[in-house]
């Protein structure tokens, strides 16, 4: 997409990871471009502009093997296998707005640019790469960190392989004063603090120069000058994070790709490439001379049984068919609203289906369903006309409506998803309590219109906001309650929702008004029956 830039606006860009192409994609991948997803959503809300970049990372040993064993050249796997990435984005509703792969040919000029300012500030050598590799992680591991059998402590049923070769390497070791009052500096850079807390452990131990080419391996970059090298896949990986900000019909410059988004705001990560983004990558970056990211967030792993779901360890689940069976929205609430985003989760099938019944169909659904049916039946399908300010501030659901904006906010801005979620189930849970309690169909009964008014009025409300403030999470029930509701407004339409319904005035209490025409009632979320026990 060709996003001409607004200078009026704050700019935000942010990035998934570029996910190997060794398989289609799994829910691990799903998980992070989720989030990723959610965060944009959430800041062109507050009206920043936003740029989304999500990709492909498609170079390495680990490729061009499982092209190889497969008896297809590399381009042509890649080729089959990175449309489904994009099909699944599709699927789960993620708006990006930059794929970025690795192979595309103007990712070469910017990596070899990029590689030639390094080369000239003097950080790259020739030496011997001696150690133990893992070609799922692409990375080389300490003899330490190894399981028994000479297992990756990741990839625990692959054996890592034994190297002792000619590389290039980069001079980590240089930056380690300036990375150390780096991260002193910007505390924020790594979150969450216990991530934050193992890189400089790491980096207190002392840093050691890193290899950034290969030999034997064709299926990458050739190093500049001396074509019997092939760029390390990380190196080139990383660097395509710089190549997605060219405008579509820039020519591949450094200058170019940087001049408007750069710095990129946030790169979410999983924990397994931590020290990718949050040591090399500074590093590298300060060596060509460039600004640094403002952050970076390593959240945790998807596990079933207790173990990281993979596609090398082959226990993972198909995000495609849970989609499928349950919608976009379900999968985003779920692993956004069930796991502490930074934490790693298990997923099991039937916590899955009780929260979904729980939050989405009872709390939400049902709230929205019954409150209009009474608005027919008692206000003759009319918002009552009572004025925001006429509910008194003690009115629980008021007190909780004129704070949860601002919590919400600093949920999502902490990208903590799970408070942002349960901040606004509370809220949902207090109105169905309120509607308890009040017993609107009572207050019919005894002639108290205007209190009966005043408890449909706050309701609604409820409802509505609750909706807006979930939109990033669960765009399409969001949708449908707003149309319910009466605005024409739809979350997915980036523009309309972004001047439509800005956060500043829809994240806060008392928005809805006796001129919007309810519409009519219907379920926002079927409940899901429990598959049978066999
Ligand atoms: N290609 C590199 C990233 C390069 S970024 C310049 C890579 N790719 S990956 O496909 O193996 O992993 C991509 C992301 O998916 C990582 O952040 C990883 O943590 C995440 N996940 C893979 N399996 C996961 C789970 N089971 N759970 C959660 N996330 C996991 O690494």
């Amino acid at each position: 997409m060709n996003l001409r830039v607004d200078k009026t606006k704050k700019t935000f860009a942010l990035t998934t990871p570029l996910y190997y192409v060794n398989d289609i994609p799994h829910i691990g991948s799903a998980y992070t471009t989720i989030a990723a997803d959610v965060v944009a959503r959430f800041q062109r809300q507050l009206g920043n502009q936003v740029l989304l970049i999500t990709g492909t990372d498609e170079h390495g040993q680990k490729i061009q093997r499982t092209a190889e064993n497969l008896g297809k050249a590399p381009q042509e796997f890649c080729d089959q296998i990175v449309p489904s990435f994009v099909s699944l984005w599709e699927l789960l509703n993620i708006q990006y707005d930059r794929f970025s792969r690795t192979t595309a040919p103007r990712h070469a000029a910017i990596v070899q640019e990029f590689f030639q300012r390094v080369w000239a500030a003097g950080d790259i050598y020739l030496g011997q790469q001696k150690g133990w590799y893992c070609v799922s992680c692409e990375e080389f591991k300490e003899e330490r960190e190894l399981l028994e059998g000479n297992r990756c402590p990741i990839h625990t049923n692959k054996e890592v392989e034994w190297r002792d070769e000619e590389n290039y390497f980069f001079r980590l070791s240089k930056y380690q004063a300036q990375l150390t009052e780096f991260y002193q500096s910007q505390p924020d850079f790594i979150q969450p603090t216990s991530r934050r807390n193992e890189v400089l452990s790491f980096v207190n131990q002392g840093l050691q120069d890193f290899s950034i080419s290969r030999v034997n391996l064709d299926w990458g970059f050739p190093v500049p000058d001396n074509p019997k090298h092939t760029l390390y896949v990380w190196f080139d990986a990383l660097l395509a994070y710089v190549t997605a900000l060219l405008e579509p019909d820039a020519q591949p410059t450094l200058e170019n790709a940087l001049a408007t988004w750069w710095p990129i705001n946030l790169h979410l990560i999983g924990k397994d490439i931590l020290r990718f983004h949050a040591v090399y990558w500074p590093a590298m970056l300060i060596s060509a001379g460039l600004p640094l990211p403002d952050r970076v967030f390593g959240h945790g792993f998807l596990t079933k049984n207790g173990q990281k779901m993979g596609k090398s360890l082959g226990n993972t689940l198909d995000p495609v068919d849970l989609v499928q069976r349950y919608g976009s929205d379900a999968v985003r609430y779920y692993f956004l609203k069930e796991i502490e985003f930074g934490k790693d989760g298990d997923f099991n099938e039937v916590r899955f289906i009780n929260v979904l019944n729980a939050d989405l169909a009872n709390d939400l659904g049902n709230l929205l369903n019954r409150t209009l049916n009474m608005v027919k039946k008692y206000c003759a399908g009319n918002v009552p006309t009572i004025a925001n300010t006429a509910v008194i501030a003690e009115n629980p659901l008021k007190a909780i409506g004129l704070r949860l904006g601002e919590q919400v906010k600093q949920a999502y801005e902490a990208l903590a998803f799970n408070q942002a979620c349960e901040a606004v189930l509370l809220l949902v849970q207090a109105s169905n309590k309120f509607i308890d309690e009040q017993a609107p169909w009572s207050l019919y009964k005894q002639g108290q219109q205007q209190a009966l008014e005043e408890v449909l009025y706050a309701v609604l409300e409820s409802v509505r906001l609750a909706a807006y403030l979930l939109s990033p999470v669960i765009p399409n029930i969001s949708s449908d309650i707003y149309q319910q509701l009466g605005f024409g407004i739809n979350f997915n339409d980036q523009t309309e929702s972004a001047t439509a319904a800005p956060f500043q005035t829809h994240a806060l209490w008392g928005l809805l008004s006796s001129k919007q025409q309810l519409g009519t009632p219907q379920p926002i979320f079927k409940r899901i029956e429990p598959p049978k026990n066999d």
